[in-house]
């Protein structure tokens, strides 16, 4: 198999692996739905409708492999989390494309949640994922591993609230429409409301495999680095993409006064940015791979790929 043993994969595998990360990040996280039941059932069902949309399920997968890489083998440990990060990850999604914030209508190919649910409902989808995240990830404790659990829990909890991914959000909602902003500014936001959540996926998977703390500084550097390039990325494919294929609006960011990147920069020295911020994440990577005698780089080669995403 290729995910389970110590088989080293081919450059032409790519694809295949991706996809064999993502269907077993995909079964983690169906085996922690709630059943759509009782008076919240409606809430319960606006919550599985995001959630079952789809997505790239990026951060469950950088998760799954930095556990592989650090040789991580109890399953009912990293699964709770992995479930958990993309749950978090949809709250985030279903509550930024609220009209109150950026007020969008389709999302993952679908209409987006308050679309179908209206505002209401679609707010506590979000609070609903964002808790039932943490009620997963507590799922793994109990099982001998606890100072590593609590470990991964302060990650995934810190990287997602006010010093994280929400504070993050918070930049992005006042910098819309200012004259001018830093690029201090700009960086804050896209370390924050993107990379964060990327850094605790690779984090949380080496801390669950006994990564040391050498290294989970060095996963917590590269996720800066991908998330960034990650954010500056969409940024770009939300001028220049097409809808249909990523499954999302194009060109509401110009329509909102988002003050990103790509809008103080311009595209070209934007992909540039993703390009050079890539090549530091790639250089982390391959020196990780190396210092565990893999000869396949996957991350390296996903962050690679990434900067030539078009959905
Ligand atoms: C979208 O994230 C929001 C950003 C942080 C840019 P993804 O591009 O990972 O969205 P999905 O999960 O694939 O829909
Ligand atoms: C997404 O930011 C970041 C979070 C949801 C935390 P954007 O608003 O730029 O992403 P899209 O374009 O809606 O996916
Ligand atoms: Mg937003
Ligand atoms: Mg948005």
């Amino acid at each position: 198999m290729l995910f389970n043993g110590d088989v080293y994969i081919l450059e032409k595998d790519f694809e295949k692996y991706l996809n064999e990360l993502k269907k077993r990040a995909e079964k983690m996280l169906m085996s922690f739905m709630p059943e759509a039941e009782g008076f919240q059932k409606t809430l319960i069902e606006a919550m599985n409708y995001s959630l079952l949309a789809g997505g790239k399920r990026i951060r469950p997968v950088l998760m799954l492999e930095t556990w592989k890489i650090f040789n991580g083998q109890d399953e009912n440990l990293i699964a709770p989390f992995v479930a958990a990060i993309e749950m978090l990850h949809t709250f985030s999604l279903v509550h930024d494309d609220l009209p109150a914030m950026d007020n969008d209508l389709y999302r993952r190919g679908r209409k987006t949640t308050h679309a179908v649910y209206g505002a209401g409902m679609a707010t506590l989808a979000g609070d609903g994922l964002l808790n039932l995240a943490f009620e997963t990830a507590l799922q793994a404790s109990g099982k001998n591993h606890d100072d590593k659990v609590i470990e991964a829990l302060k990650i995934l909890a810190l990287k997602a609230g006010i010093y994280g991914m929400a504070g993050g959000q918070c930049a992005d909602i006042e910098s819309e429409n200012l004259s001018s902003v830093s690029d201090e500014l700009i960086d804050f936001v896209n370390e924050h409301k993107t990379a964060c959540m990327i850094e605790s996926s690779l984090m949380i998977g080496g801390i669950l495999a006994g990564a040391n703390k050498n290294d989970i500084a060095k996963l917590e550097t590269a996720g800066s680095y991908l998330g960034i390039a990650f954010q500056i990325r969409d940024d770009i494919l939300n001028k220049t993409g097409s809808e249909k294929e990523l499954g999302k609006p194009v060109g509401s960011d110009e329509n909102k006064g988002k003050n990103n990147y790509v809008h103080v920069h311009g595209l070209e020295d934007a992909q540039k940015k993703v390009l050079e911020l890539s090549q530091k994440a790639i250089e982390i990577f391959n020196e990780l791979y190396q210092n565990h005698g893999i000869e396949y780089a996957f991350l390296a080669e996903l962050t690679r790929i990434m900067t030539k995403r078009n959905k």
